[in-house]
């Protein structure tokens, strides 16, 4: 369900200032990255921060950035100090173009250039991966030299870790909503590393700075995305209807689209209505606007109606009529059913239909059986 606005390039912003501000020591660069970064006027360089064995330069071949990195664990009174190797793999939805500045090769391929150097002069080795959970195994299952593989990709569900051959897959997850942590102690001279994930709920008190931070950021991005919508919707106002005068958002023929509304499903099913007007799904573009996300892409596609697809909600300026979670959301467009409703059927709905917005880490309470009973009708 992932969509992307241009309002990225605001959020992109400000989470590099925020990576900035943490002291974020290594990074790995994933498929999306380099235009992204680029556009952040981020330069690309073997700099000791940046790694990726497998981007290479399309002139020379040569790997762009470092393909490894090693950090020294400070050690504990006793024990030795661990070396510990960081080296990055991603893979590419886009297929190199010709002639394009930089290429990504196969992760195995750089694994085999780079690994047996990396475990030479390291204790243990982290594979930064940005890939589908399917190409992760298959790295370990080719590459006995990574001990562990901190794969983020997209928005993968969270997962338990899992251990393939030598190597322990952990799923770093997105959107901040939980802290990772690595917790390294030696067993008989080898390092031993037990994957930890916090959950970042309410109950944790944010770091004073990061707050202050995240605040001005917020409020930032807020304001963009709103101007960035407005004129999205002014450009199409006068696109559409020349000489009509001014004109509001909403207030456009909703003939095109076929999604009608729950209000007009409840002029034949009013106890169906009843029932969805005072869940929260009724409700659900205003815990958005009270954080000040109602204008954020990337929250507004679960908590409104038809996102993305063709007729369905855009932006709250110009398909106000959409927002909120309303029937058509999980029984589809019913305009053609609205017209003849014993003709033209709506199609049945399982357990499925909830899943696409009640995954694991924006629900992760979930369960069919008591939801359903919470909003049956
Ligand atoms: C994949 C779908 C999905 C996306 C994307 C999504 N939400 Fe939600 N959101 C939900 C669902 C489902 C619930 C109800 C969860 C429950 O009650 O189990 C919810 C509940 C909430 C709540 C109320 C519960 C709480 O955690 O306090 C807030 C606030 C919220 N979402 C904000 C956001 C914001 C901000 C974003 C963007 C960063 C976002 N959501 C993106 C599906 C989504
Ligand atoms: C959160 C998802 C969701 C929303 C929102 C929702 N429904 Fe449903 N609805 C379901 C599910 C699931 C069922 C039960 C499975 C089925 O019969 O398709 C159902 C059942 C129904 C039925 C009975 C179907 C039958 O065969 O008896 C009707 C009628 C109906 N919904 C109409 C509405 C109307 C009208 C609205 C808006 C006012 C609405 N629904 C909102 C998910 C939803
Ligand atoms: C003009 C009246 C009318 C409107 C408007 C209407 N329905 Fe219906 N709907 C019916 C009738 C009548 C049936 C029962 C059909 C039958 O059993 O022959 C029905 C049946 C259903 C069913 C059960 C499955 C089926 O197709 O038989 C669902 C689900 C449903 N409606 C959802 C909706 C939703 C969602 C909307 C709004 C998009 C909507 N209806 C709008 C009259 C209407
Ligand atoms: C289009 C996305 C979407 C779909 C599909 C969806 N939900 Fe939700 N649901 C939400 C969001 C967003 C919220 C949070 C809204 C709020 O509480 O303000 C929510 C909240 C809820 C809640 C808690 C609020 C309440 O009224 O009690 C229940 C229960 C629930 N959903 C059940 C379901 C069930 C059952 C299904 C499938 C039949 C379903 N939802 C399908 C987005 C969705």
């Amino acid at each position: 369900m992932q969509r992307l606005g241009p309002d990225r390039a605001v959020k992109n912003e400000w989470l590099w200032k925020g990576m900035e501000l943490l002291g974020i020591e290594v990074f790995n660069i994933g498929g999306n990255d380099i235009e992204e970064l680029q556009a952040l006027g981020v330069e690309l360089s073997k700099n000791g921060r940046f790694v990726s064995a497998n981007l290479l330069s399309g002139q020379t071949g040569d790997p762009l950035l470092d393909p490894y990195v090693i950090k020294t664990m400070p050690p504990a009174p006793s024990a030795p100090a661990v070396r510990v190797g960081f080296i990055g793999f991603a893979v590419s939805k886009h297929s190199s173009k010709t002639g394009a500045s930089y290429r990504w090769e196969n992760p195995s391929e750089s694994a085999e250039k780079w690994l047996p150097e990396l475990r030479e002069k390291c204790d243990y080795v982290i594979a930064l991966a940005c890939m589908p959970l399917g190409d992760a195994i298959q790295l370990a299952i080719d590459h006995k030299g990574i001990d562990m593989i901190l794969n983020g990709f997209e928005h993968q569900s969270a997962m338990a870790p899992i251990k393939i051959s030598r190597s322990t897959i952990v799923y770093a997850e997105d959107e901040a909503k939980s802290l990772g942590e690595l917790r390294f102690s030696l067993k008989s001279g080898r390092p031993a590393v037990q994957p930890l994930n916090h959950r970042l709920t309410r109950r944790v008190a944010d770091d004073p700075d990061i707050a202050a931070f995240m605040v001005k950021a917020k409020a930032d991005i807020s304001a963009r995305q709103t101007e960035m919508a407005k004129s999205t919707a002014h450009a199409h106002d006068h696109g559409h209807d020349h000489g009509h005068g001014h004109s509001h958002g909403s207030r456009r023929d909703h003939a095109d689209s076929d999604f009608v509304t729950s209000q007009t499903c409840g002029t034949c099913h009013a106890d169906a209505f009843q029932v969805w007007e005072s869940s929260g799904h009724a409700h659900a573009i205003d815990i958005l606007i009270r954080e000040r996300k109602e204008f954020d892409t990337q929250c507004v596609i679960c908590h409104v109606t038809g996102s993305g697809q063709p007729g369905g909600f855009e932006d709250l300026y110009r398909t106000a009529h959409l927002a909120n979670v309303q029937c058509e959301a999980c029984h589809g467009q019913g305009r053609e059913h609205s017209r003849q409703p014993t003709v033209s059927r709506m199609e049945p709905l399982g357990p499925n239909s909830c899943v696409t917005c009640h995954n694991p880490s924006n629900s992760p309470e979930f369960e069919f059986v008591s939801y359903w009973e919470a909003i049956k009708h």
